[in-house]
């Protein structure tokens, strides 16, 4: 495995590999990497000749208050883990390769941003789609891999790549659980052991919304009170609960096909988003 800091290498090498016919597939994270990271890139081994894995904790994406500067940043692990899956290219470049000195240029996704985690992390979204679209351009991939736990980032995502005529395909991989049904996260390990127990409540009352609508439950109204009332529980505090359509993001009041239930919630100081596609 090649590891590459500087920006103008990896988009050099990025051309040559196109120059070449070779299809090389993206795999952008923030390192700290766990198997659902992993499957990213069993996915991408998939769909091409050679895999870069980039790992950069990007600064815009946190707002005030947010957790950058404790975000777990084991690197040495994440290069052994990599190696160990068969990524070729390990990207992890510094900041000022990836916003140069005088940066000034950003890329929103007007609506997709809005609703849901957008509307409690003001300027997320701006700093996801600009720095995916830097690692676009830098590693020029035939394809890029994104978890949909992230399931807002990956419709912003889709969105970006098709508004800014990317020739980029963009995959989403489903979420990857522990056997109790917990998403795989990163932010996991600020749990503690209370805390995860108490975490579980996301997952179950999802897998139970899941089953109401399998059942003939169509009002989103029903499915999210009862949600809420399942969440109750002095350390959680729920950002939104919301069934959607799995496109545009917007509000469903009515189940119907394409729909999807996402979820945000803090246990103690830590947030996790979860979210699982409704089947009438
Ligand atoms: O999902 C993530 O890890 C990040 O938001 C991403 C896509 C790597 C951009 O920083």
């Amino acid at each position: 495995m090649k590891i590459i800091e500087s920006s103008q290498n990896m988009q050099s090498l990025a051309l040559e590999l196109k120059s070449l016919k070779q299809k090389l597939i993206l795999v952008p994270t923030m390192g700290a990497l766990h198997e659902g990271h992993l499957a990213l890139v069993d996915q991408a081994k998939q769909l091409g000749d050679k895999v870069v894995l980039s790992v950069f904790v990007n600064p815009t994406q946190f707002g005030a208050g947010e957790d950058f500067e404790k975000y777990p940043r084991p690197l040495e692990k994440d290069q052994e883990l990599a190696q160990a899956r068969g990524v070729d290219y390990f990207f992890v470049p510094k900041a000022s390769e990836v916003y140069p000195a005088g940066d000034q240029t950003v890329v929103m996704v007007t609506e997709l941003s809005r609703g849901l985690c957008g509307a409690f992390r003001p300027g997320h979204f701006r700093g996801v789609a600009t720095v995916v679209t830097k690692l676009f351009l830098i590693c020029q991939p035939h394809a890029a891999v994104f978890g949909e736990k992230d399931y807002q980032q990956l419709q912003v995502i889709k969105r970006l790549a098709q508004d800014l005529h990317f020739p980029i395909k963009i995959i989403g991989v489903p979420t990857l659980r522990e056997k109790d049904g917990l998403a795989l996260s990163s932010r996991n390990a600020y749990l503690n052991t209370l805390q995860r127990q108490i975490a579980l409540k996301l997952p179950q009352s999802l897998q139970w919304a899941v089953r109401a609508v399998q059942q003939g439950e169509q009002e989103s109204r029903v499915i999210k009170e009862k949600i809420i009332q399942d969440l109750q529980d002095p350390q959680i505090k729920i950002d939104y609960i919301e069934v959607v359509d799995s496109e545009t993001l917007e509000p469903l009041p009515k189940i119907k096909a394409q729909a999807r239930l996402l979820a945000a919630i803090r246990v103690g100081e830590t947030r996790l988003i979860d979210n699982l596609p409704l089947k009438l």
